[in-house]
């Protein structure tokens, strides 16, 4: 796989500080929305850390629950789901146990999420400068004069041009990329450990997704600020992320460090991922490789393994269609996989 992953050094050991105590831990996380029968459970059995410092970046096809995952996290499923299990720790304390309220005071000025389009959190018929400032006084005791100041900072260090005019704009006033911009500046308003960042780009063109990817990773550097990249784009997550968790049906199918999961890849699915997106690494005349098949609806999942029916290593296995395989270590226990059959993958081509 011809992409070029962040150095080695940023990500090396389990032992680092920087890995030594999550900010967020999710653990054996389970949500579900009501069906038909019985419930269809979108988020199944959940489990992802998140360091001081450390960019999380999470991929896999549409509907894989990554959003669900993150909505649970932060008490912001729609009406009709529920989180049935698991925990969600931020710096050990529960947010899932949290009453609304405290839930409220904890969003935007410990953990605050990013959306991309119609979720986006800015509205339209106000001033982004109001929305900012509102963001602000939600949970600070400052001046009106004093958040304005604050704001103006705020647009400046997202790199917006003349801030302290931009910031009486209505949000339709300004570009996409520059939206996008003011939407961070909210986000980090107070400071939050961790972001979680979903699609924060998708709708912006390739420089403006560069910029702010690297504005993302500046404000890291400078506030230890732990982020999920939620993303389709593997060029990004090569870029930017640290370790990264692939998700298939609603669970996590493979996660490690970025140069295992990218060089060294011990899930089938991860390895079709890879081969049917293009990535700002493809070369022009690289094939890409649609996956088979659809993915599979989490109101029908098969007893096995959910990527069977589309898998090019199992398909038809008998284990894989009648166990679901544990998310577990492989040849490094910081490099999990859910594949019964991982170790036929080890050593082959690209993947080492
Ligand atoms: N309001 C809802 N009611 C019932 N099911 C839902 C609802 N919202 C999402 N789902 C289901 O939850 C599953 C996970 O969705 P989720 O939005 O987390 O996927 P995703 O991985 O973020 O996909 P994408 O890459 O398209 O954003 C999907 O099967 C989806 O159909
Ligand atoms: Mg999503």
């Amino acid at each position: 796989m011809a992409i070029q992953t962040r150095p080695e050094s940023s990500n090396d050991n389990l032992e680092s500080p920087k890995t030594a105590q999550p900010y967020l831990e999710i653990r054996n996380l389970q949500t579900a929305f009501p069906g038909n029968e019985k419930p269809t459970i979108v988020v199944n059995d959940v489990s992802l850390s998140l360091a001081r410092g450390e960019t999380l970046a999470v991929v896999g096809e549409s509907g894989s629950g990554k959003t669900m995952t993150f909505l649970s996290a932060l008490g912001l499923l729609p009406k009709s789901g529920r989180v049935i299990g698991g925990e969600a720790l931020l710096s050990g304390r529960d947010l899932l146990k949290l009453p609304p309220r405290e839930m409220r005071a904890l969003r935007g000025s410990e953990i605050a999420m990013v959306f991309q389009g119609p979720l986006s959190g800015l509205n339209p018929v106000f001033r982004i400068g109001e929305q900012i400032i509102e963001a602000i006084r939600a949970h600070r005791r400052i001046s009106r004069r004093a958040a304005r100041q604050e704001a103006i900072r705020l647009l400046e260090r997202v790199h917006i041009p003349a801030a302290s005019s931009r910031i009486d704009d209505y949000p339709h006033q300004l570009s996409g990329g520059m939206r996008q911009r003011a939407l961070i500046a909210m986000a980090i308003a107070l400071d939050p450990a961790v972001l979680i960042a979903d699609e924060p780009t998708t709708a912006l063109d390739v420089t403006v997704q560069a910029q702010i990817l690297e504005l993302l990773s500046d404000i890291q550097a400078e506030t230890g600020m732990g982020m999920v990249l939620i993303t389709h784009d593997l060029g990004l997550v090569a870029r930017h992320a640290d370790r990264v968790a692939v998700m298939y049906g609603g669970r996590v199918v493979e996660q490690g460090q970025l140069s295992d999961v990218f060089k060294r890849t011990r899930h089938p699915y991860t390895v079709s991922l890879f081969r049917s997106i293009p990535h700002l690494h493809t070369p022009a005349d690289a094939e890409l490789t649609p996956i088979d098949g659809q993915p599979p609806n989490p109101a029908e999942l098969p007893p096995g393994c959910a990527f069977e029916a589309r898998c090019y290593l199992g398909k038809g296995r008998r284990d894989c269609v009648s166990a679901i395989p544990p998310l577990a270590a492989t040849d490094l226990n910081t490099h999990l996989t859910a594949c019964h059959h991982w170790p036929e993958l080890a050593g082959t081509g690209a993947n080492g």
